[in-house]
């Protein structure tokens, strides 16, 4: 089954044709970064345009890096929900016009659904080829979101843990810009945090969330302060003035601070998860999982107990494939979901429901 991926619910315009939900045919991905790069994060509105300008070349690359025509597919998948809504719209109506012209099945997918099931293309790191054995846990850590899901089979979604306040990936961003690393801050604080001369210089509280859930959004005030107190400058001294101040050695120690918290807030709610939720699998998702160190620290943790998988670092950041994937193994599972009508489908920018 030959399943057409599109992705455009932030900032990359993304196709990718993938067979039987793991053998990836094609997989085009344009990313915006440089453009917003300038502005230090994603505009909503200069995204959608980029999406306009980038989604005919992105297919046409999909069609021809597989070497096949649209009326050999066999479905369309497309993000539906959630993400910025002027992008969602652009891949959306691409997919829409794709199955009206070609009477092709559309199937609409969640963004974070699609994340995870990164996990099951013929793309791990290790190229192990290892798929991932259920009850599993996933851990979804994105830009946008960071939750912990339970699945017991294939199209089967229990949120067991949410942040309370910002995403993980997010505090990274936000972080970086306190440090004057460039967005996004994800792989600028990893590459930092690789070059510190004193990576516990400075300690950073873990926060005390109930259950399953996170907050890091004290985390990132925590740098704030920390970072303040280092200078010797007042709490009231602006966060964008403080990476005038900082040397390149503090930079790299404060990264490596922050990142060391953020995977130890992380692998601790992933203990008590494997305590309550019988698991055989524990796989990591989104674009913080691209995260080296964070890789290493879950593998070592749990390795000697669960099977520990995430996906090659491209397929952790957003991209077609895994949203042909998510089609696939939806389609394929004990409650597969029903094609939608192209004239009416629509986005929902919002939303927790899988
Ligand atoms: O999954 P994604 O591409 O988009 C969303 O669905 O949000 O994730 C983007 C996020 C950004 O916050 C970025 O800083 C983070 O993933 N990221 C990383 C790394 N690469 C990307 N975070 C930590 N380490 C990385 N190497
Ligand atoms: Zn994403």
């Amino acid at each position: 089954m030959k399943i057409l991926g599109i992705e455009t619910s932030c900032d990359e315009t993304a196709a990718a044709i993938v067979e039987d939900g793991r053998k990836i045919l094609s997989n085009v991905v344009v990313s915006q970064i440089d453009i917003h790069a300038t502005y230090g994060g994603v505009v909503p509105e200069i995204a959608a345009r980029s999406h306009i300008e980038a989604i005919q070349p992105v297919l046409k690359k999909a069609f021809a890096d597989a070497d096949l025509a649209a009326q050999h597919l066999d479905a369309i998948a497309v993000t539906h929900t959630p993400g910025l809504v002027g992008s969602l719209l652009v891949g959306t109506l691409a997919a829409r016009t794709l199955a009206i012209l070609y009477n092709k099945p559309l199937y609409p997918i969640h963004h974070l659904k699609s994340h995870i099931y990164a996990n099951w293309l013929n793309a791990h790191s290790d190229s192990s080829n290892s798929l991932p054995n259920f009850p599993l846990i996933a851990a979804v850590i994105s830009g946008g979101h960071t939750q912990l899901i339970y699945m017991k089979h294939h199209n089967h979604f229990q949120i067991i843990g949410t942040t309370r306040d910002d995403a993980i990936g997010e505090c990274f961003d936000k972080v970086a810009k306190i440090l004057g690393l460039s967005y996004p801050g994800g792989p600028s604080i990893a590459h930092a945090a690789e070059n510190a001369t004193y990576p516990t210089k400075y300690s950073l509280p873990i926060p005390n969330v109930p259950e399953l859930d996170f907050s890091f959004s004290g985390l990132k005030t925590a740098v704030l302060r920390t970072v303040q107190h280092e200078l010797h400058l007042p709490i009231s001294t602006p966060s964008y003035e403080l990476k005038d101040h900082l040397n390149p050695n503090q930079v790299n120690n404060f990264a490596a601070a922050f990142q060391n918290t953020a995977i130890k807030i992380l692998i601790k709610k992933l203990q008590k998860a494997t305590e309550q939720y019988p698991a055989k699998s524990i796989i990591l998702a989104g674009g913080v999982s691209a995260n080296t160190a964070l890789r290493h620290a879950v593998q070592e943790t749990f390795q000697k107990t669960h099977q520990v998988l995430f996906p090659a670092p491209e397929f952790c950041t957003d991209n077609g494939a895994m949203v042909a994937a998510s089609a696939y193994f939806s389609i394929n599972s004990q409650n597969p979901p029903k094609p939608q009508d192209p004239y009416t489908l629509d986005i929902s920018p919002r939303s927790t429901i899988y």
